[in-house]
């Protein structure tokens, strides 16, 4: 009882954090209040040009009036009942993302590693369904990142996400990122499926190639597995497609989304084909708060939004303006040594440790991501605007001066 007092009078600073908290993410040294459209304000007052988005969730930015509107009316009428009883708000989205996808079934999760998990395991079910015992490899890209959970950890690349946790979940295996003949030789019969994002976000925003979805489209075909795109990060119009596969000629067994999917609610899903669609029996998996009425309202607000703004095209368009900025930076910069664009999921690699950067340009009050150590990320609101657009490579410029 007596620490329950001491902690609420904490300050809200870094030094309660570490005495409040495991560790989380290493967090950014700002106490935020609120937001308004691409803005973060602290506590101070100050405002604050967001380019990471609640790492790539705000893709309205903040206060969206009618994203507002939706959660308040639903939380309203049902905050939360279960999976007990038939919902509304989710068999709206449902028909939404099926509608979009073309995709046949939806299962609601509330987090991208728990949408990975249930992939998982629908792609173990379907191959011990389809009579082949020895079906149950699971595979996925180097350089990726699906989740911190056991199976979603166990499908990711990095050392700094698994060391330490081992023993991974079993026949899990990688691939090299772009390499068709490594996934030749990787893939076999016992493959149930192949994991893959479209553009390696975590990993520093790099594109999985033609060339290798053209293999994987041939060996899928052979060999009979599952293909997973992971579109957590990339889905839901960043990067000027809802889908980021229909940059390419591919169409998954099975789609996972999140982040953005319930407009800042915990909100994920997995689609899938006829081929998986009746993979699962009641019971065979499950959520508590899974599809909540008020993230799924908030959901399909959200997409009304990216349909009704145009938001894609404005990821296109802005995507393409901040690019070029960022490619007139690199002539003038030595720090500067790649930029990659799709739509506004952008990586610009750099000489040195990314965070460096951060840590100044949060100085003059704007918000960028560090990723894969000398990746720069940005990953606006889609609905950014030109001038936010400028005001940050302005920002990038005085920075990149000043060294
Ligand atoms: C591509 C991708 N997959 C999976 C995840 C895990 O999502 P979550 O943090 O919601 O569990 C992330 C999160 O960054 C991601 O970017």
């Amino acid at each position: 009882m007596e620490r329950h007092m001491n902690i609420k009078q904490m300050p809200i600073t870094q030094e309660s954090e570490k005495a409040l908290f495991f560790h989380n993410y290493a967090r950014l040294p700002l106490a935020i209040t609120h937001g308004e459209g691409s803005w973060l304000v602290s506590n101070t007052g100050i405002r604050y040009l967001d380019m990471i988005a609640g790492i790539g969730v705000n893709a309205l930015g903040y206060g969206d009036k009618r994203l507002i509107k939706a959660i308040n009316e639903q939380a309203a009428k049902l905050i939360h009942a279960s999976n007990l009883f038939l919902l509304q708000p989710q068999f709206a989205l449902a028909e939404k993302l099926l509608e979009i996808s073309g995709l046949s079934k939806v299962f609601f999760a509330n987090s991208g590693t728990e949408a990975i998990e249930a992939s998982i395991k629908m792609a173990r079910k379907w191959a011990a369904l389809s009579g082949f015992n020895n079906k149950k490899e699971i595979l996925s890209l180097t350089n990726c990142f699906h989740g911190r959970t056991y199976g979603a950890m166990s499908l990711t690349a990095k050392a700094k996400y698994t060391d330490g946790f081992e023993p991974l979940v079993p026949e899990t295996g990688m691939i090299s990122f772009n390499d068709p003949l490594d996934l030749e030789k990787k893939v076999s019969e016992k493959t149930a499926a192949v994991f893959i994002e479209i553009i390696q976000g975590e990993g520093g925003i790099h594109q999985i190639s033609a060339p290798f979805i053209e293999k994987l489209n041939e060996l899928r075909q052979r060999h009979n597995f599952l293909i997973v795109a992971d579109e957590i990060q990339a889905g839901c119009g960043r990067t000027g497609k809802f889908f980021s596969y229909q940059h390419l000629d591919l169409e998954p067994d099975l789609v996972c989304l999140a982040k953005p999917l319930g407009g800042g609610l915990p909100l994920s899903a997995v689609l899938g084909n006829e081929n998986i669609s009746n993979v699962f029996s009641y019971g065979n998996h499950g959520t508590t708060f899974g599809g909540n009425p008020v993230a799924c309202a908030a959901g399909l607000a959200m997409i009304d939004a990216i349909y009704k703004d145009n938001l894609m095209k404005n990821a296109m368009e802005i995507g393409s303006l901040i690019n070029t900025g960022l490619h007139q930076l690199a002539e003038k910069h030595s720090q500067i040594t790649e930029i990659r664009q799709y739509g506004l999921m952008i990586g610009m690699t750099v000489n040195k440790e990314a965070k460096i950067y951060v840590e100044q340009a949060l100085e003059k009050h704007v918000i960028i991501n560090a990723t894969s150590q000398n990746v720069i990320r940005l990953l606006p609101p889609l609905n950014i605007s030109r001038e936010e657009a400028q005001q940050c490579i302005m920002v990038l410029d005085e920075i990149f001066s000043e060294e």
